[in-house]
């Protein structure tokens, strides 16, 4: 029986966080065994912020060893770059016209962007589509994500969903948003664990890159929030504790130790305790990663050549859905 098909994508911006790791890249590592996988590198979305020639080239060849060292094996699945397979803008155009303008203008990330940024370009209003695209070209079944992408998969559905009654057949397969299961799809900031830690954060106190030295770790993790009760509690409560939840959060994800354990562990030992044990393991899980990263890293040779095999591949998929859009909507003169 021919597998399912999970597609997902990252953008290649800057340094990625343990939140990126723990909400998406552990979740596409898992899936590979079950599923057949197809994940990209978002070069075209990273270009709603200005990016420089050698910057963005670097990015990139350091978000694929990134995908690399977490685990992707690209000769069971298909990793690539989003602008090497031109299907994406030419199904993006496409269905930029089955989009509802309104409903673009609602989209809260869209919303959260336009106060934060001085570049205020028509990409960042219809990203989502370009999203659609992704996602649609590949008949995928499930994308796994954080929680912040969970609007943009919903849109996505819409989209399919227009197309198809539109034309009375199924030419794209609906997917379904895939979450992470030990409450990793939203890590939270480290000074204010009511919001996501992101990338962008101006302050880099509020988040762990997959690069932060083993002093930085130390100091972030020193200084994040827990909370006054007393004696100190460490126990599981997304509502009362989000500060001590977020970090029991990180740790059961890179320890792969239940979250139920780890409270029954620090039952009655304090704050200090946990987070001496959170800065041991962090230390030890990223530095396994980097050496891993670096393997990759150094080898462009290789790099290049995953990334020719991954859009040839990838090509072949996109093709076959693009035509069938072409054919239906009357695109297809010879
Ligand atoms: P991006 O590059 O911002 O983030 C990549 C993935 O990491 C997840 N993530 C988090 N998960 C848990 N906690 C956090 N703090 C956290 N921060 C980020 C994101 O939810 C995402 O899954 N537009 C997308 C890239 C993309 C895409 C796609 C995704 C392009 N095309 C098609 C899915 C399908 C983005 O900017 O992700």
């Amino acid at each position: 029986m021919k597998k399912k098909i999970v597609f997902s994508g990252i953008q290649p911006t800057g340094l990625l966080t343990i939140g990126n790791y723990i909400g998406a890249l552990s979740q596409w590592k898992k899936l590979q065994k079950k599923y057949f996988c197809i994940y990209c590198i978002a070069d075209l979305h990273a270009l709603t912020i200005y990016q420089k020639e050698n910057v963005l080239n670097k990015n990139i060849l350091d978000t694929l060893s990134v995908c690399l060292a977490s685990g992707i094996d690209p000769k069971k699945n298909i990793i690539f770059i989003q602008s090497h397979v031109s299907q994406h803008t030419q199904l993006n155009w496409i269905l930029n016209c089955f989009t509802n303008f309104g409903v673009l203008k609602r989209m809260t990330q869209f919303k959260k962007k336009i106060h934060l940024n001085k570049n205020i370009n028509a990409g960042l209003f219809s990203y989502p589509i370009l999203m659609a695209a992704d996602i649609l070209l590949y008949q995928t079944y499930k994308v796994p994500v954080g929680k912040d992408q969970i609007q943009h998969i919903e849109l996505v559905r819409d989209i399919a969903y227009r197309f198809n009654k539109t034309y009375g057949k199924k030419i794209f397969t609906i997917p379904k948003k895939k979450l992470h299961e030990n409450y990793g799809s939203c890590i939270m900031s480290l000074l204010s664990p009511m919001t996501k830690m992101s990338k962008s954060d101006d302050n880099k106190n509020n988040i762990i890159t997959l690069f932060d030295s083993d002093l930085t770790i130390r100091k972030k993790i020193q200084h994040a929030v827990t909370d006054s009760d007393n004696p100190p509690n460490i126990k599981f409560d997304l509502k009362n504790k989000p500060g001590i939840s977020n970090l029991l959060i990180i740790l059961s994800n890179i320890t792969e130790i239940s979250i139920q354990k780890l409270e029954y562990y620090f039952y009655k030992k304090n704050y200090h305790d946990l987070k001496e044990f959170i800065i041991f393991n962090l230390c030890f899980f990223l530095k396994k990663f980097r050496k891993k990263f670096f393997l990759y890293r150094k080898n462009e040779t290789l790099l290049k050549s995953i990334i020719i095999n991954g859009a040839q591949k990838a090509e072949k998929y996109a093709k076959s859905t693009l035509k069938k859009v072409h054919n239906i909507i009357g695109l297809n003169i010879k």
